[in-house]
């Protein structure tokens, strides 16, 4: 695409956080890893942003752009901001000096902006930012302009006298930086001359004409969850193709929630989908997964047996109706990032069932939403006219209740679980909460513990609520409940589950904690 900016990455999840910021503001952004860009992303860019990264430019093997590359943007008068990591290796690229900070600059700082830059432009001259580094830029590059300092950070902001480049050594990404958005702007629009025109919605259309260009015929297979993810994938699809090649099958895993298989099934076909199989496959599932322990373990379980399921579906749907070419997946950027796919510096967390999916039933995959944010897939789905419950439900992971029962996964857990998951969210939604939490669910323990109901001792399990506002999954907040509801919830829990006695609330954050239990 003509005119993107391109974020490099340099590991960690902040260039990914740096792209959704300024696609947010309307500029079309792309993530290249430090060592995949190539002398045409650097000038076909109409900007590009160095982002931070967990290294120390110090460091030997610490990540590092090929010098003909910022060259090539120099000459080309390129506008190059450098964020944190970025800002360090920009300064030390351009001749100025790094050097190791004693005790850092964690958390929030005060700001002074020193000069008149555009960069600042509309902002205060003592500004709140976010810091978190240890180095520190001691000396600018020769031919400098120092624009902001803080008290333990002297260039907290420089430009280069006579070019479009400047570092930050503060995160203008984040929410606690005051007037970050406002500084990525200023760049972008300001400094970098671009005009802000990019909404998710309109890149629907040429995901539409890539996926009927590249259509070749046959039939094509989705996996579908009844999410709003593989929904919309695959409703993009059929506006490419139209609904007679598109079998999409749903797989009763048994780690669904309550009525949550048919619920999919129903809503697929009032989207026009011609073709929807339900498979219940729940006894395979659980059997598969009897005395297995470990999350990692019980997600390749699950991925296998999905694949296998999958697998023996669409051979005897393609008896029925010809060969199938392709499989629809609803991978999203998200997806790619947390299972170590994209951006080469991030480690992998979790491996997602929806990514490792096999690729040995010989079909071309489709993803049509593989370079979007969950909360571009939300406004996709919206301006596609697909129904708001589903486009503002909650986020439910490929192995389902198998990652929200720690430990083994029996049968009996499963329905104490899925029980309580559907009071969380009734009482959610009757609060009025629903949508303004990233997700909120039940975990069972693998622990009993003491308690007492009518005038009867118990020895019961506990469960762990969950609930976090989130924008991307990638970092979340624990939400502050009201206590009253968290009461409501807990004590509908302990009363109307079976095998509950006690229920404890969350409130820790991602990081260091995940989202999920495992
Ligand atoms: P964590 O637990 O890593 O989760 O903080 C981040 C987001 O990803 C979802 N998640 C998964 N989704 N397959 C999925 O499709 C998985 O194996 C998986 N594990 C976690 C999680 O619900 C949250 O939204």
């Amino acid at each position: 695409m003509e005119r993107r900016v391109v974020v490099v990455d340099f590991g960690g999840q902040y260039a990914h956080l740096i792209a959704r910021r300024v696609r947010e503001l309307g500029f079309y952004a792309e993530v290249v890893p430090y060592d995949a860009l190539k002398p045409e992303d650097v000038s076909g860019a109409g900007a590009i942003v160095l982002s931070g990264g967990p290294s120390s430019v110090l460091e030997e093997g610490a990540p590092r752009l090929d010098p003909s590359l910022l060259e090539r943007a120099l000459r080309e008068g390129k506008p190059v901001l450098g964020i944190c990591y970025g800002h360090q290796l920009l300064a030390l690229e351009l001749g100025g000096r790094v050097e190791r900070g004693e005790r850092g600059e964690y958390g929030s700082a005060t700001l002074e902006v020193l000069a008149d830059d555009p960069l600042f432009s509309g902002t205060p001259r003592v500004q709140r930012v976010w810091m978190s580094h240890k180095d520190r830029v001691a000396s600018p590059p020769p031919g400098s302009v120092v624009l902001a300092r803080t008290e333990a950070c002297e260039v907290a902001a420089f430009k280069l006298a006579g070019a479009r480049v400047y570092g930050v050594q503060f995160h203008p990404e984040v929410g606690h930086t005051e007037h970050g958005a406002r500084i990525l702007e200023n760049f972008l629009r300001g400094i970098a001359g671009l005009e802000p025109s990019w909404r998710p919605e309109d890149a629907v259309k040429g995901i539409v004409e890539r996926v009927r260009a590249a259509y070749k015929g046959g039939n094509i297979l989705v996996a579908a969850s009844g999410g709003v993810d593989s929904t919309t994938a695959a409703y993009i699809v059929k506006m490419a193709v139209g609904p007679d090649p598109i079998h999409l099958v749903v797989i009763d895993t048994g780690l669904l929630r309550e009525g949550e298989a048919e619920r999919a099934v129903s809503t697929l076909r009032s989207l026009g989908f011609k073709h929807v199989h339900l498979v219940d496959a729940s006894r395979e599932f659980l059997s598969a997964l009897r005395g297995v322990v470990d999350p990692e373990e019980k997600r390749r379980v699950i991925a296998r047996v999905y694949f296998e399921v999958l697998e023996r579906k669409a051979r005897e749907l393609s008896a029925a109706y010809g060969e199938f070419r392709y499989l629809v997946q609803g991978t999203i950027y998200p997806d790619r990032i947390e299972s170590g796919r994209a951006g080469r510096g991030s480690d992998r967390i979790k491996s997602h069932h929806n990514v490792t999916l096999p690729e040995r039933l010989g079909l071309e995959l489709i993803e049509p939403l593989a370079d979007f944010y969950k909360d571009e897939v939300r406004r996709v789905a919206k301006a596609l006219g697909l129904p708001e419950e589903l486009v503002y439900q909650h986020p439910f992971p490929g192995p389902g209740l198998a990652v929200r029962v720690v430990g083994e996964v029996t049968e009996e857990k499963l329905r104490i679980v899925r029980r309580a998951t559907s009071i969380v969210e009734e009482e959610l939604r009757k609060a009025g909460l629903y949508r303004s939490l990233w997700q909120a669910f039940p975990v069972l323990l693998p622990v009993k513990t003491t308690g007492v109901k009518g005038d009867a001792r118990s020895y019961e399990y506990a469960i762990a609520l969950r609930a976090v506002v989130s924008e991307d999954a990638m970092t979340a907040e624990f939400a502050k409940l009201p206590w009253e509801l968290l009461e409501r919830i807990a004590s509908r829990i302990v009363n109307e589950v079976e095998g509950v006695n006690r229920v404890l609330y969350d409130v820790t954050n991602k990081p260091p904690a995940t989202i999920e239990y495992e």
